[in-house]
């Protein structure tokens, strides 16, 4: 129970402020919005959303609750540098970002980038694994698992550390678009898990012990996978069942 003095300090902390890249429809934008003004990620603000296309409907949503949004062309990292260091960003969400983020920013906001992949990282992640290609290469390569992970972002492609992972079963008779669908359903949650950490100053818990949401619907051959890379852990990209 906090005494009345730490209530007032707390209220006069400055909130934790975030950008949020997006490319698309910002269906995980729009979930880090509602944890953040249900309070499930506390003490943190939406700052700005920036967009690398025009006309997507993240830039509606964010508009719609009159946070600060604009298209900046992936060739101008100028001035995603400068709108960063102008709005004292301290933190960043890839939610759906299609493009790289400058050098620059990955080096100044270290393990402050989370992004979201709609894949069980390591495995059908790195260049060209984005959108629909991802539920594909999972078809073809047959594997009975799949979902998304919360990962830090660092020059690479979908390499950084590993945060947060859902599991969803692939099942027969599963189109891309199912599989697609089945894992933006569990990406929301995944990216609020990962972002909540990295609000309260807690993402090196996550990468020393990165967790796994399980559905407890889900069946029992699920669960068990999931324990199984929660037993895994980091040491997991180490494995070369690669999927394929
Ligand atoms: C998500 O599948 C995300 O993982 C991927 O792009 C999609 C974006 O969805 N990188 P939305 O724009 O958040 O609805």
């Amino acid at each position: 129970m906090l005494s009345k003095t730490a209530k007032k300090e707390r209220r006069i902390l400055p909130l934790f402020k975030l950008a949020i890249f997006i490319s698309g429809s910002g269906s995980n934008l729009q979930a880090v919005i509602d944890a953040v003004s249900d309070g499930t990620i506390p003490d943190a603000k939406v700052e700005l959303v920036i967009s690398s296309r025009d006309g997507v409907y993240g830039l509606e949503r964010a508009e719609k609750h009159g946070i600060l949004n604009m298209v900046i062309d992936r060739n101008d990292p100028a001035r995603i540098s400068k709108i960063l260091e102008e709005h004292k960003i301290d933190g960043i969400v890839l939610a759906g970002y299609l493009s790289m983020i400058p050098s620059d920013v990955i080096k100044k906001y270290n393990s402050k980038i989370v992004n979201i992949h709609p894949a069980l990282l390591p495995m059908f992640g790195g260049k060209g694994f984005y959108g629909i290609r991802v539920h594909q290469a999972v078809l073809t390569a047959g594997v009975k698992y799949t979902g998304a992970t919360a990962h830090l972002a660092d020059r690479e492609y979908d390499t950084g550390d590993v945060l947060v992972r859902s599991v969803v079963p692939v099942l027969e008779g599963d189109t891309a678009e199912d599989l697609q669908k089945r894992v933006l359903g569990v990406e929301h949650k995944t990216l609020v898990c990962a972002v909540k950490a990295l609000a309260v100053n807690k993402i090196n818990e996550l990468v020393k012990n990165p967790v796994t949401i399980i559905n407890e619907q889900d069946k029992e051959g699920v669960r068990e996978f999931a324990y199984g890379l929660m037993r895994l852990g980091s040491s997991l990209t180490e494995t070369d069942n690669g999927g394929s």
